[in-house]
């Protein structure tokens, strides 16, 4: 399998990419006005979330040229608050690169918003793509049982992401049993006993996933006929993991290598136009499919090199 790593600004180095040459792409882009990566041309800083936004379609509208029209794009998004401005440009010490307070409230320069609002950020950009004719498939909760500390006590603390799948076209390269999960305990009793009996899918011999319930009488199931796995369900539950190689918004391998087997046949290219730490690189070299990675920061590229190998560019 190979792996190239482009240090450039992803919309340029998209443009030079071929037409059709990818299978799917999974990334996060940097997300608005929470961290400082310290270069001119990052996203993320802009001055209101309209031009944000504007600049993320303007990346996503080369993702799509460059996907083959059977992709899909994964893409992690979360939310951004109007602070109040109160922690005056705060740098936590040991965490340098990591967020940076508000030192004036975004509320200043977000239309329609006041101190302390939620700005609504997923669902924006997820509009804008598909008025640019994304398909918008599904909302994945990504849900976090070691979220990171917030100090609010007048709101409950945030503990989910979003992970939007979007496709290029109506239909799309989408493998199901891939990232199929199990029934619970109960639901093969209830099935046995004739209630919202599963129906058992034959279409792919010796794989098999319980799809539409349908009554059936009592007894005429036995374990045989009922698959042990059901499509995988629109909230994941997967904890964020320590990352010491000095890149703070790193997601977890397990995140990216469930869009990836579900997104891309073995052998595949998986594109991340946003690498950072290169965490799709790595979930991509695991499971036996090539990656591009393409980062702005040259310290990054150098730590996902160090992190996967892969050769840069
Ligand atoms: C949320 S992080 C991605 C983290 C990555 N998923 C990982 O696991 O390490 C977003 C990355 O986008 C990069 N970035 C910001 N602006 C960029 C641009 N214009 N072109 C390419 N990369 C950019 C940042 O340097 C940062 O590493």
């Amino acid at each position: 399998m190979s792996g190239t790593i482009i240090n450039r600004d992803a919309l340029y180095a998209l443009r030079e990419l071929p037409a059709e040459s990818v299978h799917c792409c999974v990334t996060s882009p940097p997300y608005y006005a929470l961290r400082d990566y310290g270069l001119d041309a990052q996203i993320g800083q802009e001055k209101t979330p309209e031009e944000y936004i504007r600049r993320l379609i303007d990346v996503f509208h080369e993702v799509k040229r460059v996907l083959r029209s059977d992709g899909t794009l994964w893409l992690n998004i979360a939310d951004t608050y109007c602070g109040t401005g109160s922690k005056g440009g705060y740098t936590d010490p040991k965490n340098p690169k990591g967020r940076n307070g508000q030192a004036v409230s975004l509320a200043y320069r977000v239309e329609g918003c006041k101190q302390k609002d939620l700005i609504g950020i997923p669902w924006m950009l997820a509009f804008a793509l598909r008025a640019d004719g994304w398909y918008l498939r599904s909302d994945i909760i990504w849900q976090k049982n070691n979220p990171m500390p917030e100090s609010c006590k007048d709101r409950p603390s945030r503990c989910y992401e979003h992970i939007f799948l979007l496709a290029k076209e109506k239909s799309y390269y989408y493998d199901g049993l891939a990232i199929a999960e199990p029934i619970a305990p109960t639901t093969a009793k209830r099935y046995k006993a004739g209630r919202g009996v599963g129906k058992y899918g034959k279409d792919i011999p010796g794989q098999t996933m319980q799809n539409i319930n349908r009554p059936r009488a009592a007894g005429t199931f036995t374990d045989a006929d009922i698959s042990p796995f059901r499509n995988k369900r629109d909230v994941w539950q997967i904890n964020t993991v320590p990352y010491k190689g000095g890149h703070f918004a790193a997601f977890p391998p397990k995140l990216a290598e469930t869009c990836i087997l579900a997104g891309c046949l073995e052998g595949g290219t998986v594109l991340d136009p946003f690498f950072g730490s290169g965490t799709t690189g790595l979930a991509a070299e695991r499971l036996n499919r090539n990656y591009i990675g393409i980062e702005l920061n040259t310290e990054y590229c150098a730590l996902a090199r160090a992190r996967i190998g892969g050769e840069t560019h």
